[in-house]
């Protein structure tokens, strides 16, 4: 049987890197096989497109181009190191995945969100996570959390507070109507709280008891 697939999402500054970092200590601890990884990136290949993805002006690409480049990273990401650890069997956590190209390039950039569906569809078949967890947060509280983290990836962080409300709005959006997959947590919780939260939602859903 194959490992299952779990990915997080959520805007600037929700603290996923925090959790993602929490949550692989648990894995460690608990000895079950696991891998920790990220999109745009993850792989060898997909890390060089990242960095063509996260760093410069922020209309550096026109919402198709960015599009495909953020499929073609995914891509490399899946091939050389997601589907091979699922066909090991281990539980693969993932930073982003199809549900921020929805939001990020669909909803905030304007492109038709039928079509980034279908292009998955064509590229990866009916390839989705076993769960997908939302940190929440406002745009206001996220983007203040998000300034202080010193690197020049800010390429998305630069945008205005109207385009991160719509992403937002948009994660929400797909938690509602994909409930059997999503599951939306309180990211302006105390940290521990949180942590627990999602140890919680991973036994419940993935039956995976860390
Ligand atoms: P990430 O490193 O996860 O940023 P953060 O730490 O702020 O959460 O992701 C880099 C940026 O890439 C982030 O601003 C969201 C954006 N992104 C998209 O626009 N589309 C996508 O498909 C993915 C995976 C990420």
């Amino acid at each position: 049987m194959d490992g299952k697939f779990i990915s997080f999402e959520g805007g600037e500054g929700s603290g996923k890197s925090t959790q993602l970092k929490l949550l692989a200590s648990a894995f460690e601890k608990s000895a079950l096989p696991f891998i920790s990884t990220r999109e745009p990136g993850g792989s060898k290949g997909a890390e060089k497109i990242r960095s063509l993805l996260v760093s410069g002006d922020t209309d550096s690409w026109d919402s198709l181009t960015e599009t495909l480049l953020f499929n073609a990273a995914r891509a490399d990401h899946l091939n050389k190191l997601v589907l091979p650890a699922l066909k090991e069997n281990k539980t693969v956590i993932c930073d982003r995945f199809l549900d921020s190209t929805i939001v990020y390039q669909g909803i905030g950039k304007g492109l038709n969100e039928a079509y980034i569906k279908s292009l998955h569809h064509i590229i990866f078949g009916n390839f989705m996570p076993d769960l997908t967890i939302i940190l929440d947060i406002s745009p206001e509280k996220g983007l203040m959390r998000a300034g202080g983290r010193g690197d020049n990836e800010n390429r998305f962080e630069k945008l205005d507070i109207e385009f991160h409300r719509k992403i937002r709005d948009g994660f929400l959006n797909i938690a509602k109507r994909e409930s059997e997959r999503c599951v939306v947590l309180d990211a302006t919780q105390n940290l521990d709280i949180l942590h627990k939260q999602i140890i919680e939602t991973i036994a419940i859903r993935c039956g995976i008891k860390l």
